[in-house]
């Protein structure tokens, strides 16, 4: 896709809008909190990074917010590099931390949001303002300071067109707005203090958590210690891109089983190949035998690579985007998956 029009966010973020063609617009559509992820080639090697959309699908827009992390190889690239006009290959929305509105709702829903966190809680925002006109929105958002918050004016404007449905609160580590309440990050303790001096939680709808690990695990374990239920709690994690995920380091092998047969089908073809080294994951072991198969952050968050299990167990080292309804019903994430059972079957079709 071509694209269409970049702009700068803030000193290190930029918003990449693209040039959907009118043929491919219906498998562009997306849910407000969804991702596209994007490929391309840099320095001879492919690169492939998820980036959450910040368009509401009310505008007629296609936009990924992408902030330039140290040593991020695609992030430094497209904040430095990349040109309006340029292509880049861009897979069709996914994800499941969404919000779908509806015009009879008359719900309030909540956000927790960090740094580049709030790009999929911006897309639900605005999609609330427009689509429930008796719904109220509530956003806490933390950053360093003023000038590090991504789409500081945008929020302003939504502030002030929706006065009495939009509640916003910055929470400011490195920069005084002069109330104690709002210095510092979002941890259990702040996150605490806003869930009882400002928020009625009986009366919320909906949490959405959206940032760094920690954040987002101070948030969760506070709002479940108040005795909200888990299931009006959703959350996507935001890793660095090849970051490791902290958990991942307590999975190992087993040493009992020495190779699987596996198979893979992918788009109505059906592989099968010899998983022999357990410490690879089945996503890294099929694409080197048989098929490339679709992946994007490797990191257990993105869900890129998920696959619904239909024989045979795995294990997977984290498993931070799949819903528990999801993993329930036997979906995987292949990036994270390693065989458990000498035979395993696995499809990307269902
Ligand atoms: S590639 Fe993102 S969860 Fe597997």
């Amino acid at each position: 896709m071509k694209v269409r029009d970049i702009r700068l966010e803030t000193l290190d973020c930029v918003s990449i809008r693209f040039e959907v063609p009118p043929t491919l617009k219906p498998e562009y559509e997306f849910l407000p909190g969804q991702h596209l992820t994007l490929k391309t080639d840099l320095e001879g090697k492919e690169v492939r990074r998820s980036y959450s959309i910040c368009a509401s699908p009310l505008e007629d827009e296609l936009r990924v917010a992408v902030k330039q992390v140290v040593d991020g190889a695609f992030s430094s690239f497209a904040k430095e590099t990349l040109k309006i006009g340029d292509e880049l290959d861009v897979m069709t929305p996914m994800g499941n931390f969404t919000l779908e509105t509806s015009p009879q709702n008359r719900k309030h829903y909540v956000a927790f949001a960090a740094g580049s966190g709030i790009t999929p809680v911006i897309s639900m925002l605005k999609s609330v303002m427009r689509n429930e006109l008796t719904s109220h929105f509530t956003l806490f958002y933390g950053n360093r300071t003023t000038e590090s918050i991504i789409f500081r004016d945008e929020i302003e404007d939504l502030k002030n067109e929706y006065l009495t449905r939009l509640s916003v609160h910055h929470v400011l580590s490195q920069e005084d707005l002069g109330a104690d309440l709002f210095l510092g990050r979002i941890d259990v303790e702040k996150s605490r203090m806003f869930c009882t001096k400002l928020l009625d939680i009986s009366d919320v709808d909906a949490f959405y958590l959206c940032g760094p690990e920690a954040m987002i695990f101070s948030v969760k374990d506070t709002l479940l210690d108040l005795g909200v239920d888990e299931k009006i709690v959703h959350f996507e994690l935001f890793t660095t891109p090849g970051a490791a995920v902290a958990s991942s380091k307590n999975w190992s092998p087993d040493p009992k089983l020495t190779a699987s047969k596996i198979t893979v089908t992918l788009d109505g073809n059906t592989f099968t190949y010899n998983h022999l080294h357990p410490t690879e994951t089945i996503l890294d072991a099929a694409s080197k035998s048989v098929a490339d198969l679709p992946f994007a952050c490797k990191g257990g968050v993105c869900c890129t690579c998920k696959a619904k299990l239909l024989q045979g167990e795995v294990e997977m080292e984290v498993c931070y985007g799949l819903e528990k309804e999801e993993v329930e019903a036997g979906y995987i994430l292949t990036c994270q998956a390693h065989p458990k059972t000498e035979e395993v079957v696995l499809s990307f079709d269902e």
